[in-house]
């Protein structure tokens, strides 16, 4: 809803989840914020739903993508993502440092090792500019560059 307030008039978000159940919670006030007509739901996989928009032309055509699903598939919804942002355009990725998972050494969870995987990518891919926010749980904003 925050993404939804801050959009113009016409702009649109897609919000992915693949349970109803949660954006349901959110739907009433979406409503109530009058930005209910900018939030396109999909519910499904968010694998799917971004293969579809990439599969539809719309590659290099969103400002703005905030991942925040599942953590095994971060490294797929990232490049996802940037397929699907604009040249300049924004990736935010929430949960990156994961509670401080990430340096225990005996940590060998699925999930631990996709943000780990993920991290260590970003920081080494020259087609974006990241920045690591230590607040809240860790969030990586990048900018997608020329
Ligand atoms: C941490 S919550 C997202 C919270 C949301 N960013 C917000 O601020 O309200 C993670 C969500 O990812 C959804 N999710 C988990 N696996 C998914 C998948 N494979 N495809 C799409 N959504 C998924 C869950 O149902 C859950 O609602």
């Amino acid at each position: 809803m925050s993404v939804a307030l801050a959009l113009p008039a016409d702009g649109t978000l897609i919000a992915c989840d693949r349970n109803a159940e949660w954006p349901a919670i959110g739907q009433p006030y979406w409503e109530a914020a009058g930005v209910a007509d900018r939030i396109d739901l999909r519910i499904g996989k968010a694998v799917e739903t971004l293969d579809g928009l990439i599969k539809d032309g719309r590659a290099g055509t969103f400002d703005f993508a905030f991942i925040d699903g599942d953590k095994k598939n971060y490294g797929v919804y990232y490049e996802q993502c940037l397929t699907l942002v604009r040249t300049n355009g924004l990736i935010l990725i929430d949960n990156v440092l994961w509670d401080g998972r990430l340096i225990d050494s005996a940590d060998d969870d699925r999930a631990t090792n996709a943000i780990r995987d993920l991290n260590e990518k970003i920081r080494d891919d020259e087609r974006v500019f990241p920045s690591m926010l230590p607040i809240g749980d860790g969030l990586t904003i990048l900018r997608k560059l020329p």
